[in-house]
């Protein structure tokens, strides 16, 4: 895996206007609107953890049943697929 890759996708988790933290967890800090993120990557697959991000709604989370419509935008609306490839690589370092 490409470590520079991982670590621009981290800014994004962190810092963009759309972060993720905003809505999830992670190493104790961040929201609870959607799900922690600690250990996703072993959990759940790279093609699972894709389709999370780009289509929200098609796979909703365990325990988050009650959303027909998942609150998690379409993140293709909102990265470049380079800003999104970076941050799944920063998401498949989440062991
Ligand atoms: C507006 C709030 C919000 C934002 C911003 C958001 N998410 Fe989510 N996310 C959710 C909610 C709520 C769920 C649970 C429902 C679902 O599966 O879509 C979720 C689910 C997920 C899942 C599936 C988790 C699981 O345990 O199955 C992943 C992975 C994920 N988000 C990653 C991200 C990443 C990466 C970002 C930033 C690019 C992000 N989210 C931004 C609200 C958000």
């Amino acid at each position: 895996m490409n470590l520079s890759h991982a670590k621009r996708g981290q800014q994004l988790f962190l810092k963009h206007p759309a972060a993720c933290i905003l809505c999830h967890a992670l190493n104790g800090q961040g929201s609870n609107v959607g799900p922690a993120l600690d250990g996703i990557a072993s959990r759940t697959t790279p093609a699972y953890i894709h389709e999370s991000l780009m289509e929200p709604s098609k796979v909703i989370a365990k325990g988050y049943e009650q959303f027909s419509v998942s609150p998690m935008p379409p993140m293709g609306d909102i990265f470049s697929p380079q800003e999104l490839s970076d941050i799944e690589a920063f998401i498949q370092t989440l062991k």
